[in-house]
Order: structure tokens, then C-alpha cells, then sequence
């Protein structure tokens, strides 16, 4: 770890070509309870492309002792290798070598969880982004590909399974109770995607016949306690597996694909060549203990890791910065995917509304950066919801334009001309323009511009001439380092309702016939005029269908037309966003009112267009459930230069406690009606099922607000007898958030008792807890800290404590007094001492200081600075320390 000096910056600009390549690893690991040896051999050349001398090899590597090192089999004297806190030189004196070493390591005690570590027992690895280094010297950059041998020894009772990336070739039994077994893996890949794993797992098997007719074998490699929660893994993998090759023509190419669950993991899930190592959360599931949205995500992730062995593994990122190359395009594939397999509509809205919420927020803050960065201190810190979400609607935004054939065939010809290689970013735009003839230099702002653009739409209707104009304006906010951005590329997707509700045919001016009644308006201008013509009458435009660009849009609407849009519009998505918009408003009435210190009183409107979508037999249950979902708090609060998150928070509450009361009837009536299809339907997580829980729960949570006994003895009862987590864990946040204090603590006693001993599910059961809105919540969520079940070690029970009360606990966390502030700040010192990674993910609620009332903003910068006196500090937490105070 560097604490000692201060982390450099590293710059794109600054990109070289490696001076020399790794043709094959020979990797040797001997693995022991109080340390790891690794024997590494490395078969190097003079990189071809640089010029016949021979400079200094400069090799990565952290926390290593070297034991022994030689060159072409001759061991080196300490007079004839630098070494340095995360360096070893050498001089090679031929342009192909061998480089041998052997380094001890403790993997018992690294808690970084980068590199080689234990989880409950088993070693495992996470070698991305740069963790290579911390198990043996190398040259740990993805533009240097090897083909990797690797041999693993271990004790036999403790270990049986010993696993790495590629295929088995050999095994064996040695002296002492130990064996042995040795993987090699067919393809050339760079260092960040290797992995190994041994420990004692049981393993649940399934093949997989590739469109070849190649028969591949599926293994998910779990603790025993686990071995009936892989199902729905394997089952998302199969369907994974077959969608790529139906959708982008790729198969997979190793004959084994092996999937491995750990329970202490940095993120989501690993796509380690044939290896993937996931977080445990993030792939079992059974009816009992996952949820309706842990099921979806857990489909959605195995996709994701599956797709990068094309999008990744087989093509790589030449350099750091090209991050967004692998994780933009396949987070874009893995979204179309589940939008396949489950409702498109309901899928554009969740990862609409996260993105707003989240990477919108960063886009204004003082981490923002491009979808590509220029620069960076700590590759760990630049996995953000820019490069991964952003990143994917930007690959969205190409496949709008281009369409899906020619997107499909700009990503035959990007494998094509890529496979086995690392590259940029415009790599693969230069394949997109090939098979589309279209010149994207102008689209590439998306890559180097950081900010999110803003749209802002006029219009004027003239009936003499049946003329309808629309102008659009778009501007792009100054971010650190970046001022005066220059017009992107926005693909406007658009229709005009009449007073029916009917999508006219759109004929602009120019055109000889109207060609469609939704089309994609391409802006590139600053300001840009569109005439429609033979437009009959007055009509009111749907605009950014289906969220067609990362942007913020504003057109002035008034609140009788989002009326008309959320019953009538056409767009699916644009239906939930204009009464998204409505609520958003009614809202920001309530906070108005509650400053100025009035009685508050809801808009009717909102209320009563709810009870019509309410009365509406035929109307979807998942279009329904997502539309009488209010925004979430963080991003009304987004929707203000200066937030008071209390006022927000309190005028939220009020106005989903009027909605509660005005409706009680019809929900009450569809809550019972929904109740009783899940009472008499066996627990299956599709779509329909999903949508009927979705809306039942959301019911319920407002049903709730009403304090009515009968209501409260119902939601117990949900609680009590459902026979899966999707009812019991809303029914116990319902009760955990009311003021049944009584029926809470039993509730919450009684799924303690039976889930103790399983922990992603006691996760859920600390982040109801950390996340409730109650008075008191730090109290509680300090309590919760010396729960048996917790542990400052493992980043799920991080998140589901800290994380969920710093970002859910609206009121708690912002608590006038600074307690909440003064609380994330204490815990992301005691965690940078652990995993540097994530103490600075946690600490990114205090980040966004800006965005709140002068009081919040002194108390957060107040805390924001103490963190940063406290001492030595990672890499990872100085340089999101650095970023957030520099403004
Ligand atoms: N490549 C991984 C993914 O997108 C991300 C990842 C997993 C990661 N573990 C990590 C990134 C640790 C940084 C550090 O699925
Ligand atoms: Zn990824």
C-alpha cells in the first residue's frame, strides 16, 4: 500500500508500448495456513515493435518478499536488481529470456481483498484492475498478454478443489496430505484476468451444447451450506450463453466454464478467464432467501461476466483508460438482455432511474470525469457509474443511431479485426464507422467530455400554415479540469400526440412523405430548428422516448399535460417519466409549503390520475407498480442547486401518506386481490410473478402509512407465512418503518432467529434496519455494529450497515447535529486501514457536499477534513479526499 508518499498521477497521454512481452507464464503457488510461496516463470521478449536495444525490465510488484530470483536460469546477486516498494529492475541481456522468481506472500492476512486472499476458509484472487502485482512481479498492464500454466498445491482435506482459468491437464496426490493439480489456459490473456481458487466446495454441474454443437461443462462451485441456491445461476448462464450467440453470433470457447462463490468480495463479480469469481450475493439465490430484484440481478450479473469472454477476455483494454471499452459495451449487452428476458419497458425505467440518480449525481460532483479519463491516482477508484452506466448508454446511444443491424455488424467486425488483442475506445468506433460509412468523430465527445448535457425544448404550432417547430438548445455544465464543452451528439427519439393520444405521421420540412409517427432527431448543434409540416392540428410532443440520451431534457409541461401523457403517451417509458415528473413537482410544492411554513396540501391532480391508473383492470401490473412509485429522495435531491434533505424527505413522506389515505380503498381492494394470486401460486421469479409482488408490495408499503390495525395484522401475516423472501423482507421493512414498535422487534427477532446462519440474508435484515427512516437510527445502526453477525472485514455487511444508512437513511444521515456525517466518517478511517477500496467507495455520500444546504455543506467538509488529517491514508481515499475538497 502507498501511504508513505504522495500518490502520482498517471495520464493517458503519457501511454507507451510495453518494452517488453510475456509469451507464457509458468506459475507455481504452494499454498500454507500462515503463507503462500509463488514460483513464477516468465518467457519474455524484446517487444518487436520498439526498436533491438535492450532497456532496464521494469517489473510491478507490491507487498512481496523475493526469495529468489534469476535470469536464464542464472540467479542474481542483490547487486543485480533494483527493488523498490512497487518495482523490481533488472537487465536483460538477450531479447528473449526467461525471468524466474519466488515470492512469499500472506494471504491470511491481506484484507485489501486484491490479489491473493481467504474468504470463510478458501484462497481466492481478484487480479483486476491491478492486483497481479500483489502475487508475483510481472508486468501487470492488460496490453501484455500471456498464455498462463498454472500449478497449485495444497493441503487435501482443507482444499480438494483446486481450480484455475482454462482446462485440467494434470493432477496428483504428493507427500504430507498434500496435492496438487495444473491448469492451462489455451489463450493469451492479460494479467488482470487470471484467478485460482482452492478450498473444500461442493459443485453443482450442467453443460451447454454451443451453436457449433460443442459440448461445454457449466460448474458452480459453492460451500456446502450453499449447494441449493445454484439453480437460478446456472439457469441465468444457460440463457446467457445461448442469447450471445443469438443476438452477437459468439460462442464460448473454453470447453469448461467455471463459476466459484466467495462470501468477502470488493464487487460484484470477476469474469476471470473460465474462472468467474462472484460475490456470494450476487449469485445464489433460492425462493426462501433472495428477492424478486436479488434474482434479477443475479440473472443480469451472470450475464454481464459471462459476456465479457468476448467483450474483455477476447478483446481487451490496451490501458486503463479504455476502461469503459469492456464495461460500457458490456453493461449495454447485458441490459438488452434482461430486457429480453424479462419486460423491457420496466428494465429502461430501473436503469433510467438509477442513473439519474446516482451516475447524474457524480456527473455533477467532484469526481466527475469522462466516459474515457485523461488521468487518474488509483485505477480503483475509476470503476464508477460514468464508466459503467454512461459508458453503456453511450453504446446505447450508437446502436440508436446506427441501428441494429449495422450495430451488429460494427460488432462482428470489432471482434473480427480486435480478437486477441488490446484496444481503445476508438477501436471500436473506427469499426462502427467502417460498416456504417457514418464519420463519429463528432459522437466521440461522449468519450472525452465529462458532465451531463442539457436539452432544453421550445416549440410553436402554426394552424394557418399546419407548421410545428420544435428548437433544441443543448449545453453541457463546466466539471473539474474541463470548461466550454463543445455540442455533442444527441439522438432525439420523438413523436406528436394529438388530443386522442395518437402518434402523427412526422414529415419534416424537405421531406417529400411523412416516413414514421416516432423517429430519432440526430442533434449536433447548439441550436437546432426542426419544422414539421402537414401537422393537422395542435399537438403535444413526446420527447426522449425511451430515454434515447443520457441527458437532462426540459420542456415546460404543464401538470394537466403530464396528466394526459401518463395515461395516453405511446412510449412505454415516457408514460412513467412524465408522472415521475408530476410527483417530482407535487413534491417540490410540499417542500415550498413547508417553508414557508403553510399548512401542505397535495396536488389533486396526482391523486386522482393515480386512482384512474389504480381503477385500470387491463393496464399492465409492472407499468402500474413503477408508475405510483414516487422518485426516490436522491434524486428529488438532485433536482437542487442546494438540497435540504430533510425538508425533501419530510415532503416526500407527506405526500406518499396523502396518496395512502386518499386511496386506501382501491389499494386495500387490489392489495387483497394480489395477496391471494401469491398465497396460491408457488414462487417462480418471472416477470409476471415479479410485477405481481412488485405492485402487491409497493400497495402494502402504502397501506401501511395508514396506521390501520387491520392493515398491520395483515402485513405481520405476510410477514409471517410467505414462502419467500420477496413478501417477508417488504412486509418486515413495512413494519421496521411504522410505529408498531412491538410487532417490529418480533418481526425482526423471529427472522434473526431463522436466518442466523445464513449471511447474505442477515444482510438484508441489517440494511432494513440501518435504512429506517425512524428517529434514533444511528443509535440503532450503532447497535447493529456489535451484532455477532457483523464484521467491518466483509464488504456486503459494510454495505448493509454503513452503506444502507448513508445512503437510504435520508433523515438519519443528515441529521442536523452532524452525528450521521461525524459516524461515515469514523468508520471509513477504521475501514482504509483494512480495504483501502472500499473506504473510498463508502465515503462518497460526504463527496457530494455541494449539493447540500450551507449547513450540511460546512458539516460535511468539516468531516471530509478530518478524514483527510487523520493520518496515513491509502491511495484509493487521498485521491477521492483530494478531488472533493479541491473545489
Ligand atoms: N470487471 C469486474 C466487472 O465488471 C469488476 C470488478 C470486480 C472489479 N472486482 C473488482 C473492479 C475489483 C475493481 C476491483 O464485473
Ligand atoms: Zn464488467
Amino acid at each position: 500500500m502507498m501511504r508513505t508518499e504522495q500518490p502520482k498521477m498517471i495520464a493517458l497521454s503519457d501511454y507507451r508500448l510495453p518494452d517488453y512481452l510475456i509469451d507464457e507464464t509458468h506459475l507455481t503457488f504452494e499454498l500454507y495456513e500462515d503463507h503462500a510461496l509463488v514460483h513464477a516463470r516468465l518467457l519474455m521478449q524484446r517487444n518487436p515493435a520498439l526498436d533491438s536495444s535492450l532497456p532496464p525490465l521494469l517489473l510491478h510488484g507490491q507487498a512481496l518478499e523475493l526469495l529468489t530470483l534469476a535470469l536464464d536460469g542464472q540467479p542474481l546477486t542483490a547487486v543485480e536488481y533494483q527493488l523498490s516498494a512497487d518495482a523490481l529492475q533488472v537487465q536483460p541481456q538477450h531479447s528473449r529470456f526467461e525471468l524466474s522468481s519466488t515470492v512469499r506472500i500472506e494471504p491470511q492476512n491481506n484484507t485489501a481483498l486484491e490479489g491473493l486472499y481467504k474468504s470463510s476458509g478458501m484462497f481466492c484472487t481478484q487480479c483486476e484492475a491491478e492486483g497481479f502485482r500483489k502475487i508475483t512481479y510481472y508486468l501487470d498492464r492488460p496490453d501484455v498478454m500471456s498464455r498462463f500454466t498454472t500449478t497449485i498445491h495444497a493441503e487435501k482435506h482443507s482444499y480438494p478443489i483446486l481450480l484455475s482459468n482454462g482446462n485440467p491437464v494434470a493432477e496428483g496426490d504428493s507427500e504430507d496430505g498434500r496435492h496438487w493439480a495444473t491448469w492451462e489456459d489455451p489463450f493469451k490473456k492479460p494479467a488482470y484476468l487470471f484467478a485460482i481458487v482452492a478450498g473444500d466446495l461442493w459443485c453443482v454441474e450442467d453443460t451447454f451444447i454451443t451453436m457449433s454443437g460443442r459440448e461445454v461443462a457449466l460448474r458452480m462451485y459453492v460451500e456446502p451450506e450453499n449447494i441449493d441456491k445454484c439453480q437460478h445461476g446456472m439457469d441465468s448462464l444457460k440463457k446467457s450463453m445461448r442469447w450471445d450467440e443469438e443476438v452477437y453470433g459468439r460462442e464460448y470457447d473454453l470447453d469448461i466454464f467455471m463459476i466459484v462463490a466467495v462470501n468477502d468480495f470488493n464487487m460484484g463479480a470477476m469474469e476471470n478467464k473460465g474462472l468467474n469469481i462472484f460475490n456470494s450475493s450476487c449469485v445464489l439465490a433460492k425462493a426462501e432467501t433472495a428477492t424478486d430484484a436479488a434474482h434479477q440481478r443475479i440473472e443480469s450479473i451472470v450475464a454481464h461476466e459471462y459476456f465479457h469472454n468476448w467483450s474483455g477476455n477476447r478483446v481487451t483494454c490496451r490501458d486503463w483508460f479504455q476502461l469503459s471499452l469492456k464495461e460500457g459495451f458490456t453493461v449495454f449487452r447485458d441490459s438488452e438482455f434482461s430486457a429480453d428476458m424479462n419486460s423491457r419497458v420496466v428494465k429502461r425505467i430501473e436503469d433510467v432511474a438509477y442513473l439519474r440518480t446516482h451516475q447524474f449525481a457524480e456527473d455533477a460532483g467532484p469526481m466527475a470525469h469522462p466516459v474515457r479519463p485523461a488521468q487518474y491516482m488509483e485505477i480503483s477508484n475509476f470503476y464508477t457509474l460514468t464508466i459503467y452506466e454512461k459508458g453503456a448508454e453511450v453504446v446505447r446511444m450508437l446502436h440508436t443511431l446506427l441501428g441494429a443491424q449495422t450495430f451488429r455488424k460494427g460488432s462482428d467486425l470489432y471482434f473480427e479485426r480486435h480478437d486477441g488483442q488490446a484496444v481503445t475506445c476508438d477501436d471500436f468506433i473506427a469499426a462502427m464507422e467502417s460498416v456504417s460509412g457514418t464519420d463519429l468523430t463528432q459522437f466521440k465527445r461522449w468519450y472525452s467530455q465529462a458532465g451531463t448535457p442539457q436539452l432544453h425544448i421550445s416549440d410553436s404550432y402554426d394552424a394557418a400554415t399546419q407548421t410545428y417547430q420544435l428548437t433544441v438548445k443543448q449545453s453541457c455544465p463546466d466539471t473539474p479540469g474541463q470548461s466550454n464543452k463543445l455540442p455533442f451528439v444527441i439522438p432525439l427519439s420523438m413523436a406528436l400526440l394529438n388530443a386522442q393520444g395518437v402518434a402523427l405521421p412526422l414529415q419534416l420540412a424537405g421531406e417529400n412523405t411523412a416516413i414514421a409517427d416516432e423517429r430519432v432527431l440526430s442533434i449536433t448543434e447548439a441550436e437546432q430548428t426542426f419544422s414539421f409540416i402537414n401537422v393537422p392540428e395542435q399537438p403535444l410532443p413526446s420527447l426522449l422516448r425511451g430515454f434515447s440520451a443520457p441527458v437532462i431534457m426540459d420542456y415546460d409541461y404543464s401538470r394537466d399535460d403530464l396528466v394526459f401523457l401518463l395515461q395516453h403517451d405511446t412510449d412505454g417509458f415516457n408514460r412513467w417519466e412524465a408522472g415521475q415528473q408530476l410527483a417530482l413537482q407535487a413534491i417540490e410544492d410540499v417542500v415550498g409549503q413547508l417553508y414557508e411554513t403553510q399548512e401542505p396540501m397535495l396536488d389533486s391532480r396526482l391523486v386522482e390520475v393515480f386512482r384512474a391508473l389504480l381503477a385500470q383492470e387491463d393496464l399492465d401490473p409492472a407499468m402500474l407498480a413503477e408508475f405510483i412509485a414516487l422518485p426516490g429522495t436522491g434524486y428529488i435531491i438532485e433536482q437542487y442547486e442546494q438540497a435540504d434533505p430533510l425538508a425533501i424527505h419530510q415532503a416526500r413522506e407527506y405526500v406518499s401518506d396523502q396518496l395512502a389515505y386518499a386511496l386506501k380503498e382501491p389499494m386495500l381492494a387490489r392489495y387483497h386481490a394480489l395477496r391471494k394470486v401469491s398465497l396460491q401460486t408457488p414462487y417462480v421469479a418471472q416477470a409476471e410473478d415479479i410485477a405481481r409482488r412488485r405492485l402487491q408490495n409497493m400497495l402494502l408499503a402504502y397501506l401501511m402509512r395508514t396506521d390501520d390495525l387491520d392493515i398491520v395484522d395483515e402485513c405481520v401475516d405476510q410477514f409471517g407465512v410467505s414462502d419467500n423472501m420477496t413478501e417477508r423482507l417488504s412486509a418486515l421493512a413495512c413494519l421496521v418503518n411504522s410505529p408498531f414498535h412491538d410487532e417490529a422487534e418480533q418481526a425482526l427477532e423471529s427472522f434473526a432467529d431463522r436466518f442466523a446462519d445464513d449471511p447474505i440474508v442477515m444482510d438484508q435484515w441489517f440494511s432494513v434496519q440501518a435504512a429506517a427512516v425512524l428517529p434514533d437510527g444511528l443509535e440503532r445502526v450503532q447497535h447493529l455494529l456489535h451484532h455477532p453477525a457483523f464484521s467491518i472485514k466483509n464488504p456486503n455487511k459494510v454495505r448493509a450497515v454503513i452503506g444502507a444508512f448513508s445512503t437510504q437513511n435520508t433523515p438519519n444521515f443528515h441529521a442536523l447535529d452532524g452525528s450521521g456525517y461525524a459516524f461515515l466518517a469514523d468508520k471509513v478511517i477504521e475501514l482504509d486501514a483494512l480495504n483501502p477500496q472500499i473506504a473510498a467507495r463508502m465515503i462518497s455520500p460526504l463527496t457530494r457536499w455541494q449539493r447540500y444546504d450551507l449547513h450540511q455543506q460546512e458539516m460535511m467538509q468539516m468531516q471530509l477534513k478530518r478524514i483527510k488529517n487523520s493520518g496515513d491514508l491509502s491511495a484509493d481515499l487521498f485521491e477521492v479526499l483530494e478531488k472533493s475538497l479541491a473545489v
